[in-house]
């Protein structure tokens, strides 16, 4: 077999996900793709801030020399320049371009840092539930993924963390606002976990991960993560705050605070280039310097968050609202959540499983549909209840 046994283990192990896809286009060429309602992927819809277009139309017209070339693999240094101003005002740690690597996407700021970090055995905690791929990018460079438990509200548990912690602990994800759960942790909670690591006998890093961090609903505001922890490295994107997910474009920012910050900086220009991504997409690295004020839409999914809560509440679902991002993680009125998403199936709605965000009895719904597609799905989504209803289980009602 040419395929090695490692990657045919995760691609089992990630399976769930395929098969949700593969079920969805069935269902979809059976009963019509107007019949479908498929709240799985969290691909944004809307269109990017035309902020964000203009810049990218001027760029190409203007079609300066050097535009489309390679540049230092860090990435273009007035791009890092404007960036590290802009992180500068907003945490109040004196970021410069050299703590800044243009990325290609978030997922390749992780792979890149976690290449740079970590040695073989190495552990990262991460609190569940979490993005799936966490434990792939760290499998990736030979490191072990340590999930540790959340509050009931899924907030950090400083306490769970810090008991998780030995010596061979060399970083802590953080996703706030969260993917799935929509939480957003607060600065009281940070402020101790951050009294946790500086407690630690070695440095522990933080990887900040924080595509969603425009997302945040009802006048929230989400903490700078890294005005907090000292130990701090930010991996982001424009994915999702612009609509652009197959762009790929995001960086890390190593914080200045860090121990060998700037040697782990010219690691990870150097990570990021010999894992094959050389340097960010051009273009988009000068788009983004044009428009880093650009945010997303926030009435729609604001609409949407409002109307599908109202909507599953009013049926008898036990329904948290979300903070931040742009998921809701419904808790199922069964515990079983394979079995409740085989049910949502039939009724022609298509959800993840909490299963595959380490945490069973929720499914994940993406807001990221349209309001129609929420409001023509209600009905089914009550169908499904009922049936559980009539087999004697009793589910409450809060918003
Ligand atoms: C929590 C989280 N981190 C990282 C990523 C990867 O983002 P990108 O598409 O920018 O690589 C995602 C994508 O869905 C995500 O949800």
């Amino acid at each position: 077999m040419i395929v090695s046994e490692t990657v045919k283990r995760q691609i089992e192990s990630a399976s769930w996900i395929r098969r949700m896809f593969e079920e969805g286009i069935r269902l979809k060429q059976e009963r019509g793709a107007e019949n479908i309602f498929d709240f799985t992927l969290g691909n944004p819809t809307e269109d990017p801030p035309e902020k964000i277009q203009t810049a990218l139309r001027k760029l190409v017209e203007k079609n300066a020399p050097g535009t489309h070339s390679y540049m230092p693999n860090a990435g273009f240094p007035q791009v890092r320049r404007k960036l590290a101003e802009s992180l500068k005002r907003d945490t109040g740690i004196p970021f410069t371009e050299d703590h800044i690597l243009m990325t290609v996407g978030c997922a390749g700021a992780m792979n890149t840092v976690f290449k740079a970090m970590l040695n073989p055995g190495d552990e990262v905690i991460v609190p569940m539930p979490f993005f799936p791929d966490y434990q792939f990018y760290i499998a990736n460079f030979s490191g072990v993924m340590v999930p540790v438990e959340t509050t009931e509200e899924f907030d950090l548990d400083v306490a769970a963390i810090e008991s998780k912690i030995t010596p061979r602990t060399r970083a802590i994800i953080l996703n706030s606002p969260n993917n799935p759960s929509g939480v957003i942790y607060s600065e009281e909670v940070l402020r101790e976990l951050e009294q946790v690591l500086q407690r630690a006998d070695h440095a522990i890093i933080v990887i900040s991960d924080e595509p969603y961090k425009s997302y945040v609903y009802d006048g929230a505001a989400c903490p700078e993560t890294s005005s907090i922890i000292s130990n701090c490295i930010i991996a982001t994107s424009w994915s999702k705050t612009w609509s652009i997910p197959g762009e790929r474009i995001g960086y890390l920012a190593i914080s200045p605070r860090l121990p060998e910050a700037n040697a782990l900086c010219q690691a990870c220009t150097f990570t990021n280039r010999i894992l094959g991504f050389i340097n960010a997409p051009a273009i988009w690295q000068l788009a983004a310097a044009e428009a880093t004020d650009a945010l997303p839409d926030l009435k729609i999914y604001s609409e949407k968050r409002g109307l599908l809560c109202k909507g599953l509440a009013e049926s008898g679902y036990e329904v948290r609202k979300p903070q931040g991002a742009f998921y809701l993680f419904l808790k199922t009125p069964i515990p079983d959540d394979m079995e409740f998403t085989r049910i949502l199936q039939k009724e022609g709605v298509l959800a993840v499983p909490g299963k595959g965000f380490g945490r069973s009895g929720y499914i994940r719904l993406s807001l990221t549909v349209s309001l129609d597609t929420i409001v023509r799905s209600l009905p089914f989504f009550a169908n499904a209840i009922k049936k559980i209803g009539s087999s004697g289980k009793s589910v409450g009602t809060k918003v």
